[in-house]
């Protein structure tokens, strides 16, 4: 059953999404946890089976601890976290950023804990311990720095079955949650009861419960961590590729966190619903018996190559989840767009009546699929284009839910905005360590007697061009922060000392290198080479940028060089029950990831490009420590071992402080109301009234006074257009049906396949 289609229906969500027919049954007659979650699993039908959120955690905690795996786990992964530029800062990290974002985080004293602990037969079971190495990574809060265990995110997804916003009454007041579908039947159907608050939840202050589930999110700031706890129209029109409902429900970094058997909420007219939290079982359960039967199954290097699910008979239609589609995939709450690229990663739209000067470039992604990056470009080219012939005089750019994606999109589409502005607002850096070193001596050995071209048939040439030529560790890619060429690797890679730690010199990008469409996805950057004959569309004071604040990597590169480069505002939305402004960039402002997977094949293309008798002798050094396969055999189907690699550093900071570690108020903030949650213009309008319309929203902050004054309205004639467009909003709007605004959205990497090098996964 795809979407609810009645109001009354809601209540019984779990139900309609296959609750297991007789969990109880099957509970009390198995053997063991995991005996019933496989017995439970075999009776059900469709496409996604379920079992009770506590079974599943039963399942998990009965795998015992294997001690010497587990040890070679930790020795296994700990050559990859040493390429995490940020673990020096994070131990010890601004007193500001104590204060405002997180707490100090000490990795490797961590990982040495986790370790002694294994030793000591400290951890009751393989959960036990898998988590452990989970939440180390997490709550650090970097969201390019992350491992799953298979033991926790191989077997199940949890999930509750109820989707929450945070939304203020009037838009002034304090916001407060809300069950989403009765904001959605309260909004467009004919429900004739007013939806009630949720004051507590399992007993404690609602806001406070999710304050507290929000830090098990993958953002740094707490405002924007709250958000992400919500069902929100940006992330869900990025269908799976997303963090789908939001946390609460289980989406993005929820997937992975027990939520408890029930969830409670307590409504201030008093009313109370308990909901039964639930696990989606992701692999198959056949032949497991027991704990040890599921260790043998899916822990170890030996396991099914098949990842799908318990492949039933399927009598009923399997649920359509939203795989992302090349077709289209539903954006619900939006309107008609002017172009959109098909998997909703970029769309321009108009607004119609009083604020038909206004365009808007809807920005949720910076790409993450590889048919995507010039149908990207493309979009903005187009309707920026558009907007222009159209007579648009304003633009509001929507970043909301943009976890990042391509680093070089980001860089273009500033461009595209600012042609002629400096494309840099702040230099790179990784860390300088005998790993990094000895693959950047190689790599610029092997590039110095090769061609820098594409113009080649020879596909040897062109492999290396791709992997050794164009790579940051070949020396002649990239350039000085003032624009000038290294003169060697070691002009390079420094190092330089930082908190203890040692690091490369800065670098930043080459844009106009003819290598340029291998780092981009097939794009060349705007400003650059061929494409320098443009003028910027709108004057930086006719633009402001709205997010949640889920705005990370690539996101932030972006955001970086709109705000330092252009002085365009930035608006805020949502944030936690409290006054007071907040931050716009919540998410992890590292502005390159890397995978373990593509750190262990930079190794060995080292070794591939030296002698056999210089291979021996490399193996001896650091280099040789990244042949295990462990790290791989022993992460959650569906997810990466991941770093973050590079760091920004603001250009003129002189403390050299990496982006992360900076605390950036926005500059006006806005509260959600009952209307964004249903329809996205209700949040570019108010981003419109506030910044240069009669009505300010900032609760907190500004967007330059005025108001009163400046009016919308009149600055253009309205044209025919305006008028075929009113109508069509008009319809869009009036067209709108509950069933419209799905509650099935979860997240799954497996169908969404996402890469990037500027990405935060969610
Ligand atoms: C559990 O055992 C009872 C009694 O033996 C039996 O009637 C019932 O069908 C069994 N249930 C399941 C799910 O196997
Ligand atoms: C524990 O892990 C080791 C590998 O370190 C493996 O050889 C052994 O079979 C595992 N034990 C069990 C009970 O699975
Ligand atoms: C309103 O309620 C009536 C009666 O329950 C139903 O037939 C009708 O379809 C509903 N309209 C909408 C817009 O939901
Ligand atoms: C109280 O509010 C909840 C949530 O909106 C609603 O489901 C419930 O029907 C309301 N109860 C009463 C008695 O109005
Ligand atoms: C939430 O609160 C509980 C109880 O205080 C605590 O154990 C847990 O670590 C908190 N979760 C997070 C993510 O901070
Ligand atoms: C599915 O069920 C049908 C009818 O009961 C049966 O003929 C078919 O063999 C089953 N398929 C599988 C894969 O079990
Ligand atoms: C192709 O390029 C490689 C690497 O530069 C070179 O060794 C090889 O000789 C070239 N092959 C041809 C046919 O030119
Ligand atoms: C930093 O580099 C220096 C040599 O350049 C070395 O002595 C020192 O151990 C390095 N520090 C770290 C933390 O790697
Ligand atoms: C720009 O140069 C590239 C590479 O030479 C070429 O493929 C592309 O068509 C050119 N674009 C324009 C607009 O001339
Ligand atoms: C640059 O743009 C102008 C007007 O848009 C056009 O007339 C001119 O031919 C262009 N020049 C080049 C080199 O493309
Ligand atoms: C290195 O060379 C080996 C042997 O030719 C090959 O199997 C492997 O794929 C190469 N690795 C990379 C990263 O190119
Ligand atoms: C490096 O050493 C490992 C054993 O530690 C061995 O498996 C691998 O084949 C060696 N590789 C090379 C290129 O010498």
């Amino acid at each position: 059953m795809r979407f609810f289609a009645t109001f009354a229906g809601f209540y019984l969500a779990s139900v309609a999404f296959a609750t297991p027919l007789n969990p109880l049954n099957a509970r009390q007659n198995a053997s063991s946890p995991c005996a019933a979650v496989s017995a439970s699993a075999a009776t059900q039908t469709g496409a996604v089976h379920t079992v009770p959120a506590q079974l599943a955690l039963e399942c998990l905690t009965s795998v015992p601890l294997n001690k010497s795996a587990a040890l070679e786990l930790v020795d296994s992964i700990a050559p990859y976290l040493r390429w995490q530029s940020t673990t020096a800062f994070l131990k010890d990290p601004p007193a500001e950023y104590i204060e405002k974002i997180q707490d100090a985080v000490d990795v490797w004293g961590g990982l040495a804990t986790i370790k002694s602990k294994v030793q000591n037969s400290a951890f009751a079971n393989e959960y036990e311990f898998g988590w452990a190495l989970y939440r180390l990574l997490q709550s650090t809060h970097d969201g390019h720095f992350v491992f799953v265990p298979d033991v926790v995110g191989t077997v199940f997804n949890f999930a509750r079955p109820v989707a929450l916003v945070s939304v203020s009454e009037d838009g002034k007041a304090l916001p407060k949650p809300f069950v989403y579908p009765d904001i959605v039947a309260s909004s467009l159907g004919n429900a004739s009861f007013t939806p009630s608050a949720i004051a507590t939840i399992n007993g404690q202050k609602a806001t406070e419960y999710l304050e507290n589930w929000s830090q098990y999110g993958s953002l740094q700031d707490r405002d924007a961590l709250y958000n992400n706890v919500f069902y929100e129209l940006a992330i869900v029109s990025l269908g799976s590729s997303s963090t789908g409902m939001g946390t609460f429900t289980g989406g993005g970094r929820g997937r992975w966190v027990y939520p408890g058997a029930t969830t409670t909420l307590g409504f201030e007219n008093g009313t109370s619903v308990t909901y039964n939290n639930y696990a989606k079982v992701l692999v198959s359960f056949d032949g497991v018996t027991d704990g040890t039967s599921l260790y043998k199954k899916w822990f170890t290097a030996n396991k099914p190559k098949t990842t799908s699910p318990p492949a039933s008979n399927t009598s009923s239609t399997p649920s359509a989840t939203a795989t992302p589609s090349a077709t289209s995939t539903p954006a619900p709450g939006y309107p008609p767009p002017v172009f959109r690229e098909s998997h909703n990663l970029i769309g321009g739209y108009y607004l119609e009546g009083d604020y038909s000067d206004v365009a808007v470039l809807s920005v949720p992604s910076f790409v993450s699929l590889d048919v995507a990056e010039i149908p990207f470009q493309e979009v903005g080219q187009k309707f920026l284009a558009a907007a222009k012939a159209a007579g648009k005089t304003k633009l509001i750019v929507d970043v909301s839910a943009n976890g990042g994606g391509t680093i070089l999109q980001g860089y273009d589409l500033y461009k595209q905005l600012f042609p002629t502005l400096s494309a840099y607002a702040a230099g790179d850096r990784f860390r300088a360590f005998e790993s990094t070193d000895l693959v950047g001596q190689i790599f610029s050995d092997t590039a110095e007697g090769l061609p820098r071209t594409l113009d080649t048939k020879n596909e040897t040439l062109l492999n290396l061009e791709y992997d050794v030529i164009s790579s940051v560790f070949n020396y002649q890619t990239d350039e000085t922060i003032d624009g000038k060429p290294f003169a060697s690797w070691s002009a390079k890679f420094g190092p330089t000392t930082d908190h203890g730690d040692n690091y490369t010199n800065l670098i930043r990008w080459n844009l106009s290198d003819i290598l340029t469409p291998l780092n981009s996805g097939g794009i060349y950057v705007h400003g650059f080479g061929n494409l320098t004959n443009f003028t910027q569309p709108f004057a930086a004071e006719n633009i402001v940028v709205v997010t949640d604040g889920y705005c990370a990597s690539t996101c932030t590169i972006f955001s970086e060089l709109m705000r330092q480069n252009a002085g365009v505002k930035y608006i805020s939305l949502g944030g936690r029950s409290k006054p007071g402004i907040t931050q716009a960039v919540g998410g992890v402002k590292g502005t390159n990831n890397l995978s373990a997977g593509y750190i262990q094949y930079l190794v060995q293309l080292a070794f591939n490009n030296t002698s056999p008798a210089e291979a021996a002798a490399l193996n001896k050094t650091e280099l040789g420590e990244y042949w295990s396969n462990v790290p791989f055999d022993r992460t959650a189907i569906g997810s990466n071992l991941g770093v973050n690699f590079r760091d920004g550093i603001r250009d003129g900071d002189e403390t050299g402080t990496p982006l992360h570690f900076v605390y950036e108020p926005a500059d006006c903030r806005i509260l959600y109301t009952k209307e964004m949650t249903v329809d996205v213009t209700a949040i570019w309008k108010a981003a419109a009234d506030s910044a240069w319309g009669a009505t300010n929203r900032c609760v907190a902050g500004e967007l330059g006074g005025g108001y009163g004054k400046r009016d919308l309205r009149g600055s253009r004639e309205k044209r025919w257009e305006d008028r075929v467009l009113e109508k069509r909003i008009q319809s869009w709007r009036q067209g709108r049906k509950v069933a419209d605004y799905p509650l099935d959205i979860f997240t799954d990497l497996k169908a969404a396949k996402l890469s990037g090098d500027g990405l935060m996964l969610p």
